[in-house]
């Protein structure tokens, strides 16, 4: 038995980034922005605000939807590719402003891929018996990694958390169905933050060359993006013996309207049933799902025993699908 999320929520922060207010800082035009991405603005964090207080403010909207109280939860795994820092990590940070119990808690780094990842480990720990309860979020401060002067990647992004509480499914025809996750790290080099980490630490030259930020050969990441979606969407649907019209709400990873367009007619979904907020969030990376999930639901475009599937891809590069009930 699979297991479902119980209760959604997210956490956006109230600085609104609109793409005329990009134009005043970058050779771009609003027209550019919506018609190559199908983004019309992203949130920013506040100074002094950090990714741990997003993954704290989505978290406890999550335990309130699902009526699960803090002391519940077994395990919880956050899905970030912008920590408050490279250790500890970002759960290790939100843990006490949650107020969890020592329980083990863990940054997952997949990038776009980290809440679908984080869904997959959920489902195992809680299929074999070691967690009931597990809160999994995706969380992302990427607006403190972009170049501000490089109009290919400071458009795209945006900041924001969606976090679910995970647990254990009412029947066989209930939660995670079908999954499909895998990585190639061959290419690692076409999207990737290059310094701060071991091999390039911190010097006066890495900082003036802006290698502290986001890199992305956005092109070629369009091109493996379109068909790793395409390839897991259609995995998760074969295994499970559900056929594209049967699901009730795709929920992509939102990076490129052009990518989801692209991935929804190749696996013969519609738009129709596609959940897009990339308009008003731009790429927020692994928060992305999550945080359209809990829109969704709000929205009341989810809705108790739908049947949603999700795709994702990002930087490693990264990919992953998944097909549950609601
Ligand atoms: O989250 C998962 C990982 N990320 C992605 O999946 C993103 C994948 N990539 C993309 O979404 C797209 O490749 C981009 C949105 C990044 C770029 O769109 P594109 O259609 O691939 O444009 P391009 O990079 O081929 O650039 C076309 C032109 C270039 O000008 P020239 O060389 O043709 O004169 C760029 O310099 O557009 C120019 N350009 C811009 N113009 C105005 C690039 N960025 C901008 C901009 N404003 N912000």
């Amino acid at each position: 038995m699979g297991a479902r999320i119980m209760g959604i929520g997210s956490a956006v922060p109230p600085k609104v980034l609109t793409n005329k207010d990009l134009e005043a800082i970058v050779d771009t035009s609003d027209e550019w922005i919506r018609s190559r991405t199908g983004i019309a603005q992203r949130h920013v964090l506040e100074d002094g605000v950090d990714c741990s207080d997003l993954v704290t403010e989505a978290a406890q909207k999550a335990m309130a939807a699902a009526g699960v109280t803090p002391e519940e939860i077994d395990v919880m795994i956050v899905g970030t590719a912008t920590p408050d820092t490279v250790f500890p990590s970002t759960a290790c940070w939100a843990q006490p402003k949650l107020g969890l119990r020592r329980i083990p808690v863990f940054d997952l780094s997949a990038a776009c891929s980290g809440f679908l990842y984080g869904y997959q480990l959920a489902d195992s720990l809680i299929e074999t018996g070691k967690a009931k309860h597990v809160l999994v979020i995706g969380a992302e401060a990427l607006s403190r990694v972009l170049n501000w002067q490089d109009r290919n990647t400071c458009v795209l992004f945006g900041d924001g958390a969606g976090a679910a509480v995970v647990g254990p499914a009412e029947g066989d025809d209930d939660g995670l169905l079908a999954h499909s996750w895998g990585a190639d790290g061959s290419v690692a080099r076409l999207l990737q933050q290059p310094a701060g980490g071991t091999r390039m630490p911190a010097t006066e030259s890495t900082v003036a060359d802006r290698m502290h930020t986001v890199h992305m050969a956005g092109n070629e990441v369009f091109k493996h993006a379109v068909k790793a979606m395409q390839r897991a969407a259609g995995e998760v649907l074969s295994q499970n013996g559900h056929t594209a019209d049967d699901v009730d709400l795709f929920v992509p990873h939102q990076a490129n309207v052009r990518i989801i367009k692209a991935t929804v007619d190749r696996a013969g979904l519609s738009m129709d049933k596609t959940y897009l907020v990339l308009d008003r969030y731009g790429n927020v990376s692994a928060a992305s799902i999550p945080m359209a999930l809990a829109d969704a639901v709000s929205e009341g475009r989810l809705k108790r025993g739908d049947l949603v599937l999700s795709a994702s891809f990002g930087a490693g590069f990264t990919w992953a699908a998944m097909l549950y009930r609601w």
